[in-house]
């Protein structure tokens, strides 16, 4: 079967691989599932990986089959399974467990091990291909009312476990009744956070570069949220009228964003930081500033990777609410659509120029003709 891969390391090396089709009984005591893919999105991490600033290949190969986000359908299912059956639409977690303790408790979100694994991304092929095994521990079951957007279910988690591990973290303060919110950065991450926050009753702000009206811009206003451009605004301005925001979640995969972000937070306010940078840019900051207004005003900022199933499940239940909050909504997310595995040219043009895509996907099969 083919699959779009890159060589790490090599930067551009797009193209495509051949691999054998797995089989379920590569997985012990009768526990494999066989997933034909559907969807598959691509994100910044993808840009990354084929642009060698991050990624490894699995151990034996040369090659790292990439994609992340995927949205597939039950074929086969061992002896040993029972939650799962032919004909289920799932989604898959990324990461798989390591040694450490958190992995040890189903918490490898958390891992403090090394070495990682992660499909798609680091040491585990992924999901831009026809067919994947996995364990039903990873896969998450994705009800058919949701199969149009159950591609955005991984980056869904991942907007989850910010804002879970935000008002968890914020129990240390008794009483906590966020009202405002800023989000940096308008791509899905930063229009499923605007999405969620809106769901949890918060005033937002999302700001990103381009100046509106744009679909991004035009999104954030159908939640109720508002839009800014960064080119029209300077941050400071904005929480002046706007702020100052409790929760500041940033995902505009810039780090200078993040450290001026920092600026803008509300007494006792949380900052969110989800942006995989994994270039060298250096920055020059208030520092004296910027860690006085921390210190006196009993302010947070943490950084927040990945999400287990836990996080896919909350995932699944937000995306219910958000289809009947803000019908129609959610699919507009998947802005640019790329037909079959042979156009991963075209994925990657789209992924790397089109600014103005939300999310750019890989439609490797129709979604209904099981
Ligand atoms: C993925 C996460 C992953 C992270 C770091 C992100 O693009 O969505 O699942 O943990 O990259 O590799
Ligand atoms: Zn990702």
């Amino acid at each position: 079967m083919q699959a779009i891969a890159v060589i790490p390391g090599k930067p551009d090396s797009v193209h495509i691989a051949e691999l054998e089709r797995p089989t379920i009984d590569t997985v012990p005591d009768g526990r494999g599932v066989l997933v034909e893919v559907l969807q598959v999105g691509v994100d910044g991490t993808d840009k990354e990986i084929n642009a060698a600033e991050y990624g490894g290949a699995p151990p034996g190969y040369d090659f790292l089959v990439i994609g992340h986000e995927s949205f597939g359908r039950v074929v086969e299912v061992g002896d040993g399974v029972d939650k799962l059956k032919p004909g289920d639409y799932v989604t898959a977690t990324v990461r798989r467990p390591g040694n450490s303790i958190y992995d040890r408790i189903g918490h490898y979100d958390m891992t403090t091990d090394e070495t990682y694994y992660e499909r798609g991304i680091n040491l585990l092929h992924g999901f831009l291909t026809e067919f994947y095994v996995d364990e039903p521990e990873y896969l998450v079951k994705v009800p058919d009312t949701l199969a149009q957007v159950g591609v955005l279910l991984e980056p869904m988690s991942v907007v989850e476990k910010g804002i879970v591990q935000a008002y968890k973290i914020q129990r240390r303060l008794r009483l906590w009744r966020p009202k405002k919110a800023l989000v940096l950065g308008a791509g899905a991450i930063g229009q499923l956070a605007t999405l969620v926050l809106k769901l949890r009753g918060l005033d937002v702000v999302t700001m990103a570069r381009t100046p509106p009206p744009h679909l991004k811009s035009e999104l954030v206003a159908e939640l109720g949220a508002r839009y800014l451009s960064t080119e029209e605004k300077e941050l400071g301005e904005v929480a002046e009228k706007h702020g100052p925001f409790d929760i500041v979640f940033e995902a505009t995969g810039v780090s200078w964003i993040a450290f001026k972000a920092m600026e803008v937070l509300a007494k006792n306010g949380i900052l969110i930081l989800t942006s995989i940078t994994g270039g060298d840019e250096k920055v020059e900051i208030p520092g004296d500033q910027g860690n006085l207004d921390f210190v006196l005003h009993n302010k947070v900022m943490f950084g927040t990777v990945n999400a287990n199933r836990e996080y896919f499940e909350l995932g699944v239940k937000d995306f219910a609410h958000a289809q009947s909050e803000y019908p129609g909504w959610l699919p507009k997310l998947l802005s640019h659509p790329v037909e079959g595995l042979a156009e991963y040219e075209k994925m990657m043009r789209l992924l790397t120029t089109e600014k103005q895509a939300v999310k750019v996907f890989l439609q490797v099969k129709p979604l209904n003709d099981g």
